[in-house]
């Protein structure tokens, strides 16, 4: 199918269209994409400068940075001076963004559990990656280390990138895509180990860093891989390209929109679990549709 430009699956968010708080997280958790053609938090000219002008001391950004705020620990940049600088950057960035959407996104206030935050300075267009962490593949994100027992997955993203625009491709949301594909495929993840099962619980309960993954999250991993792999969802189901402009910003659920970023350097991003008892619209929530499918019945968290 080909792609289309015009997209149903986008909102624009301007000072004269303003809505309740509720009705963006409506909108959201039914699997639009929120942009902004301007970020709505402070993010300084000086700061995008210092990112961008790391391309011109030699390439020192060799992969994406990530940002953990609750230890306040940056991982995979160089040591040196401008890690410094570039840690508190990416630190007041999701402050920044942390805060906009506590009241932007009011229903969520207090209940958001903050995830990791990063830095994209690679070209996405053009990587070389295995098949599964390919990103241009449409796909729902599902984290391996850290499973979210049904909560869900929003994340925003500001591209800093001054002379081109970040593109994806977006697909219908989790509610109307995974029933029409249940109803022609078997999408089934292998069983569980119930010792493997059994020594991750323990694992986790003493403190040791594995993830102890409910079914839900198993479900949700393994449709993130079927999905990358599935070349008739790849070329067939409906999408829509979306264009992100320099300076824009937008937020969407991950776990919900099928997406694949085609091209674009230079994003930051914020991720955050909004767990079950946050959501206006629970109805929509990929633990919820997979529930209501039959056959569904052991996806528990
Ligand atoms: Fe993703």
């Amino acid at each position: 199918m080909p792609t289309n430009t015009s997209s149903p699956a986008v909102i624009e968010v301007t000072p004269y269209t303003q809505q309740q708080p509720r009705w963006y997280c409506e909108q959201l958790e039914h699997g639009k994409v929120l942009s902004f053609r301007k970020a709505p938090f402070p993010f300084s000219e000086d700061d995008a400068r210092f990112l961008l002008s790391q391309k011109q001391t030699g390439s020192r950004f060799h992969k994406n940075i990530s940002y953990r705020p609750a230890s306040d620990v940056l991982k995979g940049a160089d040591p040196g001076a401008d890690r410094e600088r570039l840690h508190t950057i990416v630190r007041n960035f999701s402050r920044e963004v942390t805060q906009f959407i506590s009241s932007f996104l009011a229903p969520y206030a207090g209940k958001l559990k903050l995830d990791f935050a990063s830095f994209r300075p690679l070209e996405e267009q053009g990587r070389d990656l295995p098949l599964h962490k390919r990103n241009d593949l449409l796909h729902v994100d599902a984290f391996p280390t850290r499973p979210t027992r049904g909560g869900r997955i929003l994340r925003a993203f500001l591209n800093i990138n001054p002379a081109a625009s970040r593109v994806w491709n977006v697909g219908e949301p989790f509610h109307e895509f995974l029933p029409k594909l249940k109803h022609r495929e078997v999408i089934t993840p292998p069983p569980r180990n119930p010792a493997l099962t059994a020594l991750r619980k323990l694992g986790s309960r003493i403190g040791l860093p594995v993830p102890d993954r409910a079914p839900y999250d198993e479900y949700m991993l393994f449709l993130h891989d079927w999905l990358k792999e599935n070349t008739d969802f790849q070329t067939s189901s409906p999408k829509w390209e979306l264009q992100f402009a320099p300076g824009s910003c937008w937020m969407v659920y991950t776990d919900g929109v099928p997406h694949a970023v085609m091209s674009g350097r230079y994003a930051l991003e914020q991720t955050f679990i909004v767990p079950a008892q946050a959501l206006v619209s629970p109805e929509v929530a990929p633990v919820n549709v997979l529930h209501k499918i039959a056959g569904m019945e052991a996806i528990q968290i």
